[in-house]
């Protein structure tokens, strides 16, 4: 009885994962694979900005090349969202969201611009504050799970 019980539970341990991450992985979209380099880009800066030298510099403007060409890459995409809306409102969401996007691409560069200033706290303040524009793009435009 115990081994039959070991072995249902050592098969929920190592199928039940792999089920889960399958059916992520059928609903992962291209702007999600973007947005997921942003993301890793954007983390690593937050991380190594904080305690910030003149000579990491080169790699702090590669993280900052690495988003805003995710960003731009994005602004391209549609979210999935905009295929859960009537036809007739399709348009506008498109807009909104393009819009949305180029105010991400504006407040990038002007970071960028900061680390190239070597203003790294500012710029570390700033990476900081993304997370609003962050977190309003995704209310507003990221389709429910
Ligand atoms: C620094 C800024 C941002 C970061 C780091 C970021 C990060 C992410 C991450 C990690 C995901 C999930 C990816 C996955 O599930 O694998 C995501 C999805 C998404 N994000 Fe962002 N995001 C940012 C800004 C924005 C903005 C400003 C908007 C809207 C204007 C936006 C719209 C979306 C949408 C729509 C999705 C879902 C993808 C789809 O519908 O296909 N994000 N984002």
């Amino acid at each position: 009885m115990r081994i039959i019980l070991l072995t249902i539970l050592l098969t929920m341990t190592v199928a039940l994962p792999s089920l889960v991450s399958a059916s992520e992985e059928g609903e992962h979209t291209a702007l999600d694979t973007s947005m997921d380099k942003m993301n890793d880009a954007y983390r690593d800066l937050r991380r190594s900005i904080r305690d910030a030298t003149e000579e990491q510099k080169p790699g702090y403007l590669a993280l900052m090349e690495i988003m805003i060409k995710e960003a731009k890459a994005g602004k391209d995409m549609v979210p999935e969202k905009v295929a859960e809306l009537p036809e007739a409102k399709q348009a506008d969401m498109i807009t909104a969201y393009k819009k949305e996007m180029d105010g991400l691409i504006t407040e990038l560069e002007e970071i960028f611009t900061l680390i190239e200033q070597n203003q790294f706290d500012e710029a570390s303040t700033a990476l900081r504050g993304l997370r609003t524009i962050k977190s309003e793009g995704h209310d507003r435009f990221r389709k429910e799970d």
